[in-house]
């Protein structure tokens, strides 16, 4: 286990408003990067704002204002999405801030003289929606259609800087062998191995005909395109382009490149050939996910089935943060399928996982305590029975999870203690044996044993519900709160006579279905 952790999101088109992929793909990198600083890693999260290129200069344009004041509006309102989910990056790079400008110009002029530019004449069908060439071989795959928008491709000719991308082939191949985890999940790794089969065409680096992006170093009528500018944030925020952040240095090479699977390419091959040229280290993963979808269909403004911002808050509004965060990080598309966002699934998953797993079982355990032993955590002198040892062994394996970046797994493990601790409370009835007298002891002993898994499993939960998961540590009368991970998650935080309070995390709710 290295001492850093980083992971990045995409940056964000500032001409798009923030919706449902955007809060999805941050709330992974958000989930992961929670877990590694609970973990003492010193852990960097990286997100931000793709504010150059033809598509914004468009927007500003057909709203009367400046490129450069439509990129502050919206960078803004993304910088605040960020805020209102409580997510906690570390940084929040813009491509049009100086720090980023100054470094591209540094990387390319460094890419020119590593002998990988040139100038040259080229032809090719063009996705303008994307700003992006397509091969002739997929641009017939896509029946000359665009495969994101399904706009018509259209036959574009210009004179640019070029990058050798072909150059790299042998390279990557290398690499891709070396590294079968290089890009994740398996499927889309697979999807690039083919695609490299078909052979690899140099890539433009420059655009001419527009003016919105980092002039190239040299040569003032070109500007760098948008995509090797976007890419570049990766390093330029640890100022790697002219080393003017010393103590971000070490963040590199990222642990997980996290991105939705349409930009995968650009992360797993071209963004590589870069790096190679430039002699950096390469991202250790690129994780590619797959795209939500809404009511069983495509999400589209038109259908009224778009889950945007608005959607979200009464979402969160209605169900909480804990809530959209846990259906999303446990229902949404981590893996190589699309996931439907339904209200009714929301629902159902929200009253099943966390009013009726992780709220009634924590509310079970300190209200029994509560009612018997006065709210003070009663001594087990049975030692935990098989607790102990069970709890190490989801504790280990949620690490493992962690580590290689599969969320879904890691929360499974984690809620699966609390499932544990029900079925416990079940078959041995604490409730009916607190009417005993004779029976206190056994009864102190089992209720000893939920309340220290539900301690434990608040921990691993932690990262994904961090609102209700803090409410109830200090219920439990946060116990170890400030000691390093390695001892909280050991067998015996709660001591015998530690005070707690009852606790209701999660309010049932009746009716499934968005506030309107
Ligand atoms: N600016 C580029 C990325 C440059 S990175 C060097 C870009 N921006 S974007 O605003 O279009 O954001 C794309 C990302 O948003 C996707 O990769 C994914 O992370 C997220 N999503 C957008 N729509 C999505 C869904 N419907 N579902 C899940 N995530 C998707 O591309």
């Amino acid at each position: 286990m290295s001492a850093t952790a980083s992971i990045t999101t995409p940056i964000y088109y500032v001409n798009d408003r923030p919706h449902i992929g955007h809060v999805f793909t941050t709330t992974l990198c958000d989930t992961w990067a929670r877990a590694m600083r609970m973990r003492g890693r010193d852990t960097f999260f990286l997100t931000g704002t793709d504010e150059h290129g033809v598509k914004v200069e468009k927007s500003a344009t057909a709203n009367g204002v400046s490129p450069q004041a439509w990129a502050d509006r919206n960078a803004a309102e993304f910088e605040a999405v960020l805020r209102l989910f409580q997510q906690t990056n570390d940084d929040f790079i813009r491509t049009t801030q100086p720090r980023h400008e100054r470094q591209v110009q540094a990387l390319v002029e460094r890419l020119k003289a590593a002998g990988v530019l040139y100038k040259g004449a080229f032809e090719g069908w063009y996705d303008e929606g994307e700003e992006n060439y397509l091969t002739e071989t997929r641009a017939k795959e896509c029946e000359y259609k665009s495969p994101v928008s399904g706009r018509p491709l259209v036959r574009a000719k210009e004179e640019n800087w070029y990058f050798r991308l072909s150059a790299f082939a042998p390279k990557l191949e290398a690499m891709f062998a070396a590294n079968p985890d290089f890009v994740r999940p398996a499927a889309r790794r697979n999807e690039v191995l083919g695609r490299l089969r078909e052979g690899l065409q140099d890539v433009p680096m420059t655009r001419t005909n527009f003016s919105w992006g980092i002039p190239m170093p040299g040569d003032p009528g070109h500007v760098i395109y948008v995509w090797i500018d976007a890419l570049f944030n990766y390093v330029t925020a640890l100022g790697l382009g002219d080393g003017s952040v010393k103590e971000r240095v070490k963040y590199w090479p990222a642990d997980y490149h996290v991105i939705g699977k349409e930009i995968l390419w650009f992360h797993a091959v071209i963004w590589p050939a870069m790096l190679m040229a430039l002699e950096l280290p390469l991202p250790k993963c690129v994780y590619a996910h797959s795209f939500w979808i809404s009511e069983g269909q495509k999400m589209s403004k038109s259908l009224g089935n778009f889950i945007d911002l608005a959607a979200l808050e009464g979402y969160m509004g209605k169900y909480g943060l804990d809530a959209l965060r846990w259906f999303m990080l446990t229902r949404g598309p981590l893996e190589s399928t699309d996931a439907d966002f339904r209200a009714l699934a929301f629902h159902e998953t929200y009253v099943a996982d966390l009013v009726n797993t992780v709220g009634n079982c924590s509310s079970r355990v300190t209200a029994m305590i509560g009612k018997t032993f006065d709210g003070a955590m009663p001594a087990d002198a049975r030692g935990g029975d098989a607790w102990p040892a069970m709890c190490d062994s989801v504790v280990k394996q949620w690490e493992g999870h962690m580590d290689r970046f599969e969320l879904g797994p890691a929360a499974a493990a984690a809620i699966g203690l609390l499932r544990e601790v029900d079925g416990f409370i079940n078959r041995t009835e604490p409730f009916k044996l607190a009417k005993d007298p004779a029976k206190r002891d056994e009864v102190a002993s089992i209720l000893a044993q939920c309340a220290e898994t539900v301690r434990i499993a608040s921990l691993l939960l932690e990262p994904f519900l961090p609102q209700r998961m803090a409410d109830l540590q200090v219920a439990l009368g946060a116990p170890m709160a400030g000691e390093p991970w390695a001892r909280k998650v050991v067998w015996g935080g709660l001591k015998a006579g530690t005070k707690m309070a009852k606790v209701a995390l999660y309010p049932r709710i009746e009716t499934p279905g968005t506030p309107a």
